[in-house]
Order: structure tokens, then sequence, then C-alpha cells
């Protein structure tokens, strides 16, 4: 796998909720590929943590904003432009979730979840679309969820949002395909992170959820990076619209 290069050299990419887990994955890949990269969060030690343990002072950036409010993300947009004074590709990866049955939440949890996972996408979609529109080129890939098309119980919110996400992507990338800019999400099962510790962490639980799973496992984090290297590349230029499933082959079953 080390080998394998996507030809990333001094490009410039945002990854949001980039200080943990599959972020931070698709981060260490960016960098590995020589790229450049802007990453944000909102605690500043989680960031402080995945910029010391890249030590790539020059091509990494941390910002901390809460995508989910627009002057955090004009300034993340601006900060990129003025620290690299360009921006290839945005990878929407914040995402988070609080398990509740949908008649008995809170109209006030129903716009959290929503607000982090859908509306923060919208808005950071928006600022790196206006961004590349003057460029004639760019990538966009956000992450789903297997959930945005297979409804549980308890992720009712969420998986709302994903689907959101999953509309936004066909819808976007219609609208930017005649500037050269692709629009795609990837959309894993299970990843073992913390977002998903209190399943995966439980034997029974896991045991439980890898037999929906063909492959027989969860996904790590760097199953998920990959293809998302491959859709922030060239080798996926005529890629767009598209929600790659990255599930083991559970949404085959
Ligand atoms: N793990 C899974 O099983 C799984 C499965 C399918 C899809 N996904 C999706 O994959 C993506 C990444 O999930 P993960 O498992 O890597 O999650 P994670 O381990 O909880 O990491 C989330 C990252 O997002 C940041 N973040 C959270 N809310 C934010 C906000 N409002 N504004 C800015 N940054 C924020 C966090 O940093 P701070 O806490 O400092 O803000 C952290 O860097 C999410 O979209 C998730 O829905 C995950």
């Amino acid at each position: 796998m080390a080998q394998l290069s996507f030809n990333l050299d001094d490009k410039v990419f945002v990854v949001t909720g980039g200080s943990r887990g599959i972020g931070l994955e698709i981060t260490r890949l960016l960098l590995n590929q020589s790229a450049r990269v802007v990453i944000c969060g909102r605690k500043q030690e989680g960031l402080e943590a995945a910029a010391a343990a890249f030590k790539a002072d020059d091509r990494l950036k941390t910002v901390q904003a809460h995508v989910a409010k627009s002057e955090e993300v004009d300034r993340l947009f601006q900060t990129t432009i003025e620290a690299f004074g360009r921006i290839d590709g945005l990878i929407n990866n914040v995402g988070m979730n609080i398990a509740t049955s949908l008649v008995d939440a809170d109209p006030g949890l129903w716009n959290k979840i929503i607000d982090s996972n859908l509306n923060g996408a919208f808005l950071c979609a928006r600022k790196a679309g206006q961004l590349m529109r003057g460029q004639k080129k760019g990538k966009i890939v956000s992450i789903s969820s297997i959930a945005a098309r297979r409804s549980a119980p308890f992720m009712g919110i969420y998986g709302v949002a994903k689907a959101g996400i999953e509309m936004m992507t066909k819808v976007m990338a219609q609208e930017l395909a005649p500037l050269n800019i692709q629009v795609n999400a990837v959309a894993p099962c299970m990843v073992r992170t913390k977002f998903s510790e209190p399943f995966w962490s439980n034997a029974d639980l896991y045991e439980q959820i890898v037999k929906t799973v063909p492959l027989g496992r969860i996904a790590e984090p760097v199953d998920v990076a990959w293809p998302v290297l491959f859709l922030c590349s060239e080798a996926s230029d005529f890629i767009t619209g598209q929600t790659l499933m990255v599930d083991g082959g559970a949404s085959a079953v």
C-alpha cells in the first residue's frame, strides 16, 4: 500500500473534523501524498495533538471552528486561502450522533444533529464551491453513512442528515459539473473510532454487527481514507454525483 500514489503534490485540502478518527486518517494519507492540509475541529487540544503527531508544520494548518457556524466556516476558508493561496479539495467529514427515538426527540436535539451533520456540510461545500468556481477545478467529498439508506431505530435524525448529504452531493455535482468540480460521497458501515466505540467495544454487539458485513469485520479508518483519497485525485475525474459504499459488502446483502 505504501507505494500507491494519487499525485496530490502541493494540492490544498480542507478536512473538517481532521483531529480524530476518519478525518485524522484522511489527513495522514493526504500529507503522505505531499498535499497541504487545513483541518478544523471544535477543541483546540485535539487540533494541537494532531499537529504534533504529524510534524508537518509547513504543510498542515489547524483552525478551531464549528462547521455549523457560518462565520467560523468563513474563517476556516479564509485561513486556507491566506496560508496556501487556493483550495483543491474539501472533505466534509464532521459527523456526530446522539441516539434518540424520533417521537421522543426534543426539537433542540433534532437541530443539533442536523446542524453538525448536514448544515455544516452545506456551509463548507457552499464556501468551497464558491472558491473553486474561480479555479474551474476542484473536489468535494462528504462522509455519509450506511444509515442514509438503511433505517435503524434511534438513528433517525442522523440518517435523515446523511440522506440529505447524499442528495446535496447529487445536486451540487450537477451544478458544478460545467466548472470541472467533482462532488462525491463515501458511505461507511461501522468504523473503529471514538464515535462508534460504545458498539464495537462491546463483544456481544460487535459479534452481531459483523454478522451483517460479508467481509466479516468493521472498517478501520484507513479503509475509508483510501477511497476518499481516490475521490480527491485525478484518477476519479470522470466520477461525480456518486456515493461510494465502503461497507464490506453490507449493502449488497
Ligand atoms: N465511526 C463510524 O462508525 C462511522 C460510520 C459511518 C459514518 N461515519 C461518519 O464518518 C465521519 C467521521 O466520523 P468519526 O467516526 O471519525 O468521528 P469522531 O471520531 O467522533 O471524530 C469527529 C471529528 O469531528 C470533529 N467535530 C465534531 N463535531 C464538530 C463540529 N460541529 N465542528 C467541527 N468539528 C467537529 C471532532 O473534533 P472536536 O470534538 O474537537 O470538534 C473530531 O475531529 C462522520 O461524518 C461520521 O458520521 C462514521
